[in-house]
Parts: C-alpha cells; structure tokens; sequence
C-alpha cells in the first residue's frame, strides 16, 4: 500500500554506512570471482599497486568535471595537454593532430563517424551515405550508424581473418565517405592490413578510422618487445583517425578513450558543438557529451605518468605471454584447436575451437562456467573466446588444467552444450 509520498521500493530513511558496506560486499560475491578466474576482456587488473593509484587520482578528480576543462578546471587542461602530447608521441601524431577525450571506445568510433560525416556533407555528399568495415569490427560501429541513419556494409574478411581489401574496394559506391580497419580486431586479436586500407582512402577520397581501442596500449610496446608490429597509425598515410582506449591497457578508470584525427581543423570545423540559441549565449563542447568525468581523465593522465614506457612494457608482456602460453596450451590438448590455427599470436585475443566431434566445445565451456570461469562464447567460429589481458598471466596454469579436465569429462560423458548469444 502506497502512502502519501507515493513510493513503493525508495528507501525512506538513511541507511547507516557500515550496513551499505556490508551490502556492498555480499553483492560483490554475486560476480564472478575474477581475481582467481580472469575474466575475458571487462576489467583490467594488474595488481593492486596500479589498483590504487589509479583509484586515488579518480578520486581526488570524482567531483570535478571535464566540461569545466580550461574554464574553472585548469588542471584539467593542463592535464589533457600532456595527454594529448604523450599521444603524439605514441601514435606518430603529426602537429596538426586534434584529440578528444571520450567516455570509451564506443563514444570514440562515434565522434570519429560523426567528425567524417558533417565533413563528407560539408563537401557536397548528399543522400543515404554509407560506410564500409570489415566483418571483424566492433558492434559500436553499427549503433553510430543506426543514430546517424547511415547504412553499414560488412565485407566478408579473408581466411586469416584480415579485411579483404580488394573486396571491400569492390563495395565502395558514390555513397561511400568512411572506411575502417582495427589494430587489432576483437573477434580474433588480428592486424587490418592499415597500409593497404590508407591507400585505397587516398586512392577514392574516403575517410580512414583505425581502431586502435583495443590494441592502442598494447601494440606500440609489442612492438618493442620484438612483435611483428605492422603499421597501424597516424603514421600511415591516408588514416585521417584512430581510437585507442585509456581505460583498457593504459589502466585508468573506466570512462577514458581517445580519438585522434589528423587535422584539428577537422575537430573544429566538424565535430565541435558550439549551440547559441537558448538564453546562456554560446554553449561549446568538443564531442557529444556534456557534463563529464573528470576522475577518468585525472587517473589516465596518472596512470601515464605512473607506468611510462617501461611499466606498459610489462603490461604488455604479460598480456602477449599469457596469450601465447595459453594458445600453446590448448593446441597441445587433444581435440583443442586456437582458432588461428598455428599462425604466430599477433594481438592479446585467442579463441578455442574443437577440432574433435565427440568434443563439444560449448559443453566444455559450461563446465567451465560451473567451475567458476565465464567463458565468452564465440559464433564464427564456434569457439571459447578470451580477450587476454595481464592479468591472465597468473590464471594460465588453473585454465589449462581446467580446460583440458573439462575436455575429458565432455568426451567421457558425451555432454552437450548450447552457443547462448548472450555470453558476450
Ligand atoms: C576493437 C574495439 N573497438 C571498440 C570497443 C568498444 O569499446 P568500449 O566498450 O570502451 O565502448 C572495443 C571494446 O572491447 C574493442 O575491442
């Protein structure tokens, strides 16, 4: 029965902070136990050394706001600055080059589709436009097209999983202003041929985005690591914006990403908002958000300065190790296959498929699953998917043993299991 404040469920008095805790705490224990099961992609934990830091400079950051950036909040400029300086120097980022600072991934492919959109109309494209990616590229690709009603063509990608260039140069049409390649993709953690990509945008006139969001703190280090790091930035020409992800490998808190584009005069022309018509005069932001995190942009530029070159040389060692140990680890188990099939690790991603009928690898996974894993499932091909991070590293032992046990149970007991889409 309702009373006169009218609620059901909101609480109506104070909670006292020790109980909330105590709640806080038993929720937690609902979620998978990732500290002893590595999760695929979702958190990036190296320790708790790196933990708080960047928790720290969150939240000495968690009242302010990035809107308030170079207005009320100086540090904040200061700090975007030297973040955008730092991501010249690893991304070959000319003097020219403009950044934005966005909430994730998702916000950076929208901005960068945004960006070379009002540019392509401002030169004269009219009608339904398209855009062109690979099979492999990020699902976030197709909200940005679904919100700015443009059509998105997928092109098939070739028997190493790479975008198929000549094909997706077949499918450009008069409609065409933006095509993408990622480094690395997510399904398979493989390069986009970025050279070729950049040639056939010079070639029609065509915006090029990379998709740097999973591999842009991994790669560059890889690289150092002895890696065959193909070219994939704004080094390559004809790649007017990338993205890459502070709050995956860069280890900052959630709420942190940067798209990059060749051109400031590109970022000021096309993606800024300046909104006069309302009765506080002139209302500007550099993207489509408005009041945002300053915690995110705070622990990113900390994390930065905390790690340096030789901190993500150990994060990205551990991401690279664990994926080649545990890709070695399941080719050595019978009726186990990674889905590159014996071609050399190249991103921090693999995928186990069973090459062996009586194993169904979906049974495998929910037992892995029961045994306190989250396995995500993979459609094409049938497959348990892991995006790798460092963390991994010190779950490499456990999963190969619980896989190969699980392997013999599904064969011995011929289980069953069911791809479930959900299982991202
Ligand atoms: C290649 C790639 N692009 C885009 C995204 C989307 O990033 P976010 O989840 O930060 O929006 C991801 C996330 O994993 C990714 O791997």
């Amino acid at each position: 029965m309702k009373d006169a404040t009218n609620m059901n469920t909101f609480p109506q008095q104070g909670t006292p902070w020790e109980q909330i805790q105590k709640e806080l705490h038993e929720l937690k224990k609902l979620d998978v136990d990732w500290l002893n099961h590595p999760l695929p992609g979702y958190l990036y934990y190296f320790g708790e050394e790196i933990l708080e830091n960047q928790l720290e400079a969150h939240n000495l950051y968690s009242l302010e706001n990035g809107l308030g950036a170079g207005v009320t909040f100086f540090s904040l400029e200061k700090m975007l600055k030297d973040i955008y300086d730092w991501a010249q120097d690893l991304y070959h980022g000319p003097e020219t080059m403009g950044m934005t600072f966005t909430s994730g991934g998702t916000e950076s492919l929208f901005e960068a589709i945004r960006t070379a959109r009002n540019r392509a109309r401002a030169r004269g494209m009219e009608g339904r436009l398209n855009l062109i990616i690979p099979y492999t590229a990020h699902p976030a690709i197709d909200k940005a097209a679904q919100i700015m009603e443009i059509d998105i063509i997928r092109v098939p990608v070739d028997a190493e999983y790479r975008a198929d260039v000549p094909a997706m140069a077949a499918a450009i049409n008069d409609k065409t202003f933006f095509i993408l390649g990622s480094a690395v993709c997510y399904p398979y953690g493989i390069y986009d041929p970025i050279e070729e990509l950049g040639a056939l945008a010079l070639e029609h006139d065509i915006w090029l985005h990379v998709d740097g969001c999973w591999g842009g703190f991994i790669n560059p280090f890889a690289k150092q690591l002895g890696y065959a790091v193909p070219k994939w930035d704004l080094e390559v020409p004809g790649v007017m914006s990338m993205s890459t992800d502070l709050h995956k490998f860069a280890f900052s808190t959630k709420g942190a990403s940067l798209m990059l584009q060749r051109y400031q005069e590109n970022k000021d022309t096309y993606e800024t908002f300046s909104i006069n018509d309302w009765p506080c005069g002139t209302y500007e932001t550099p993207s489509f958000q408005g009041s945002s995190g300053a915690g995110s942009i705070a622990s990113a530029w900390a994390m930065i300065k905390f790690l340096g070159n030789e901190g993500y040389l150990k994060t990205a060692k551990a991401a690279m190790d664990a994926t080649v140990q545990l890709t070695d680890g399941v080719n050595a188990i019978e009726g186990l296959r990674d889905v590159r099939d014996g071609a050399p690790v190249e991103g921090n991603s693999m995928a186990v498929m069973s090459i062996d009928p009586e194993v169904d690898i979906m049974a495998v996974a929910d037992l892995l699953d029961a045994g306190g894993w989250h396995c995500s499932r993979m459609r094409e091909p049938l497959s348990i998917k892991h995006s790798v991070t460092p963390h991994h590293l010190s779950g490499v032992e456990k999963f190969l043993k619980d896989i190969a046990a699980a392997v013999e149970k599904v064969r011995r007991e011929g289980l069953k299991g069911e791809y479930d889409e959900r299982t991202y």
